[in-house]
């Protein structure tokens, strides 16, 4: 690990007078942006890490400066950093938000001006242009199933160690552990200590609470620095057979990977800083690249010494391809259910011409076997690369080892799977399902403003889909917070406009028998809801009027519906994913590392905005 280099981090003003100079002005010091990096400390090692690859990842682009402030844990020094980072003229922000609800607001306010990009720790709501980090509440969940198998069925005593109080991922990473631990019954958590992120406090900590309570079977530290200064309390001690557990996994002297191969740590887990990546996105950001996303959520790995040993920490191989070679992609789509879909065909179509990658194109039409044989055709075709989106969440683990066996890289978009080797896939792009829910209950409940008993019919998507599962249960967690908001009938209309028709004929017909009204439609695709307006009218219903229609897509069809009365808002879920996995598949090609999550930028849409905004959409 490299020391601070205190210089860019101290004459702020003046080095801001100095960029302003150069800035585009013609020689070697010329250059065309300027960003600024605020960190919120600069003393934990991670942090410097970060810092470090930030700017190696800098030096090679010869047409940027970057301009580093330091808050030192303090949220109003950083608030102070932001404006005077932005009143420099910054072209762009990164910023690692010492603590998200205190910094939220400035933020907004660079937003507003600038791009921003988020690292490691996100805010209150959607005001940034991209975030990047990993996710701690699976690296948190990820520790402790670890550390069940560690104390097998016999259980066992642990002590948590905390980082500072406030700072985001200490309690994401502590749920996540808990969830897991929970599970076995025996492990019991006996007491939590803050260490603040640093190594010494946890040894002071750990040392005077080991003298008083004696020996526990595991100490699990949120960082590496902290387990580190667990490990040696103990040993100080004379207590031997502690097995400590950490977050970070850096390399280099003193870094987590070191320590777990000296056996100082049992295991840790690699927490990328996303220094390299934010510099990267920063330049595609800056030259108004299409496809940017909104959240890409960084691969966590286990580091034991077997790990480190088996090699199974370095990057999967890439073939060696030689520089004329043309890309071959196998791409198997769920089928043609609706006008999501089709746009999400003719995206990825476009987008392999345009990129000079050859696809393979098959339809599964609607059925996961066909997708699976699909699968089997690319591999015996031996292509470079296969792509999908999975039809149902469960069922395809088998597949998958086969081509992770026969070497050839998978990408899953739009539609997640639920094993849980993520080894056996490169990267998951496309929506965040969950907050597609919850976004078209939050605009719900604020719409209707009201505490009267209201009824909802959900048509929910195909059933066992990703979109149809975690929609259902974004919407249900924000209606969980208002009893009078009640969901009456929930079925599915399999995504199709036509089958939302059928299914929606019969639904009025049994509410009218039963005497039951309805008061609001929540619908997971545009599609079933457009059906569902059709047999409203031919029920005599006022569709937007007698009932409030809130669905998901943001399809061209809806914008039509809402300007006519018919729709009153639909959650934006974009399937113009061709430009994204084309360039993940090329960047993957050539060697660069990728998140295991790419999230997709979308926004809500409701009626009042839809005259404007239909000449803008794509599909
Ligand atoms: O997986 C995305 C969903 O699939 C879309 O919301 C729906 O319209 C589609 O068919």
């Amino acid at each position: 690990m490299r020391p601070p280099r205190p210089a860019l981090l101290l004459i702020l003003p003046c080095l801001l007078l100095a960029l302003a100079a150069c800035r585009r002005s013609p020689g070697p010091q010329a250059f065309d942006y300027v960003i600024g990096v605020s960190l919120a400390n600069l003393t934990e090692p991670w942090r410097i890490t970060m810092r470090d690859e930030i700017m190696d990842e800098a030096a090679r682009h010869g047409n940027l400066r970057i301009v580093f402030t330091d808050a030192a844990d303090s949220n109003a020094r950083q608030i102070q950093d932001v404006h005077t980072l932005l009143d420099s003229g910054i072209d762009l922000l990164i910023i690692s938000p010492n603590q998200s609800e205190a910094l939220s607001p400035v933020i907004t306010e660079a937003y507003l001006r600038i791009p921003v990009i988020l690292l490691d720790r996100s805010v209150i709501g959607f005001d940034y242009t991209l975030f990047i980090g990993p996710d701690n509440r699976l690296i948190g969940k990820q520790a402790g199933q670890y550390v069940a198998e560690l104390l097998g069925p016999k259980g066992g005593k642990i002590v948590e160690i905390l980082g500072r109080s406030g700072s985001p991922p200490v309690l994401d990473r502590s749920v996540g552990f808990q969830e897991a631990v929970a599970r076995q019954g025996n492990i019991a958590i006996v007491d939590r200590l803050v260490a603040d992120w640093l190594r010494d406090k946890a040894e002071d900590q750990l040392t005077s609470w080991l003298a008083k309570h004696g020996r526990v079977d595991v100490i699990f530290a949120q960082n590496d620095a902290m387990a580190d200064g667990a490990r040696r309390a103990a040993s100080k001690l004379g207590i031997d057979g502690i097995r400590v557990v950490g977050i970070d996994g850096l390399p280099g002297p003193n870094g987590g990977i070191e320590l777990v191969k000296s056996g100082a740590l049992s295991a840790t887990f690699t927490c990328p800083t996303g220094g390299k990546e934010a510099v990267i996105y920063a330049l595609d950001i800056l030259h108004h690249e299409e496809g940017i996303p909104k959240k890409m959520i960084l691969r966590t790995s286990l580091v034991t010494r077997k790990t480190i040993e088996n090699g199974a920490l370095a990057a999967a191989p890439r073939p060696r391809l030689p520089p004329d070679h043309r890309i071959v992609l196998g791409f198997a789509q769920v089928g043609k259910e609706s006008d999501w879909r089709l746009a999400d065909t003719e995206s990825i179509k476009t987008a392999a011409r345009e990129a000079g990658i050859e696809l393979i194109f098959r339809d599964g039409e609607q059925k996961q076997e066909n997708q699976i044989k699909a699968i089997r055709e690319f591999i015996a075709k031996k292509v470079d690369v296969i792509a999908f989106s999975a039809n149902v969440e469960s069922g395809w683990g088998e597949v998958l080892r086969e081509a992770k066996a026969a070497g050839i890289p998978v990408f899953i978009i739009d539609r997640p799977v639920d094993e849980k080797d993520e080894s056996l896939w490169v990267s998951l792009m496309g929506s965040d399902f969950l907050e597609e829910g919850r976004r078209a209950a939050r605009w719900l409940i604020e719409y209707l403003h009201t505490q009267k008993p209201v009824n909802i019919v959900e048509l929910q998507g195909t059933i066992g889909s990703a979109p149809a599962i975690d929609r259902k249960i974004g919407f249900e967690e924000v209606l969980k917070d208002h009893p009078n908001y009640r969901i009456i009938v929930s079925e599915s209309g399999d995504f199709f406009r036509s089958v939302g028709r059928e299914v929606m004929q019969k639904i009025l017909k049994e509410l009218a028998d039963k005497n039951l009204r309805m008061d609001v439609l929540f619908a997971h695709n545009d599609d079933m809801a457009i059906g569902a307006i059709a047999a409203m009218e031919a029920a005599g219903l006022k569709p937007g009027k007698d009932v409030v229609i809130v669905s998901v897509d943001a399809i061209r069809d809806a914008f039509k519906a809402m300007i006519a009365g018919k729709l009153n808002c639909t959650v934006e879920c974009s399937p113009l994913l061709g430009p994204q996995l084309m360039k993940a598949v090329k960047d993957y090609m050539s060697g660069q590392d990728l998140p295991v999550r790419i999230v997709t930028s979308e926004v809500v849409f409701p009626a009042e905005v839809a005259r404007a905004v239909l000449p803008t959409r794509k599909y």
